[in-house]
């Protein structure tokens, strides 16, 4: 099995103290941090924007992976770009033409950033497959998005199987990442199917023994 990479998401550390939290994970060896943009419309929870992402970047090396959980994303990406994003990765029910999706990877791609396109619990594989020879990666969401801490949807595990098997046979190279409800069984569970990386929320910020659980991810 090939060794996982994680993406701690910041959703849930303690942002009076946001340098910290993320040297703390920093010094673990992850290479990604996972910022999760809330705006209050489309998930019922508001977050942190590009600004937050301006700050982190001043005082992080880590790859910035931006999940934007917003409406009309294409609007904001130039804002995420400008604040050091490496990644932006927008909803495919964020738009319900395929023009806009075309659109927005293309502005993202335009700007040699990576781009990725997300899918909650109940959208299938299939709903995305005109997309997949054009993404950088695609996150399956395992949770309703819009909070952390809640349980992992295992109609995850099939998504993610489904999806490295399209990549194998059309010779496709997108990263699986998948997000919500991550801990050492899960992380487990989705490592066997093929994902790439996985998002860490609570398991890792709300850990006791931060080094022993993380460790606990790859076993
Ligand atoms: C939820 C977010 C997730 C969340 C993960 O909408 O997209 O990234 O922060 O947190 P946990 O790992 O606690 O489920
Ligand atoms: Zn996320």
């Amino acid at each position: 099995m090939k060794r996982i990479a994680i993406a701690p998401s910041i959703l849930n550390a303690d942002f009076a103290n946001l340098e910290n939290e993320i040297k703390k994970v920093e010094n673990l060896g992850v290479k990604f941090l996972h910022f999760d943009v809330m705006d209050g419309h489309f998930v019922p929870n508001i977050s942190f924007g590009a600004p937050v992402l301006a700050s982190v970047s001043k005082v992080s090396n880590l790859i910035n992976d931006v999940h934007l959980m917003i409406s009309d994303p294409k609007k904001y990406v130039p804002d995420f770009i400008k604040a050091g994003a490496d990644i932006i990765t927008f909803h495919y029910e964020s738009y319900s033409s395929k023009e806009e999706i075309l659109d927005t990877i293309e502005l993202i791609k335009s700007q040699d950033i990576k781009v990725g396109i997300s899918i909650k619990p109940a959208t299938t594989v299939e709903e995305i497959m005109p997309y997949l020879f054009l993404v950088d990666l695609v996150l399956i969401m395992s949770v309703e998005p819009g909070f952390g801490g809640q349980k992992f949807n295992s109609n995850a595990i099939e998504k993610i199987k489904k999806l490295d098997e399209i990549r194998n046979e059309l010779d496709l190279s997108y990263i699986i990442e998948v997000d919500g409800g991550i801990n050492d069984k899960t992380a487990h569970e989705c490592n066997e199917a093929g994902a790439d990386l996985l998002v860490c929320g609570t398991y890792l910020y709300k850990s006791k023994n931060l080094e022993e659980d993380y460790k606990k991810l790859f076993e």
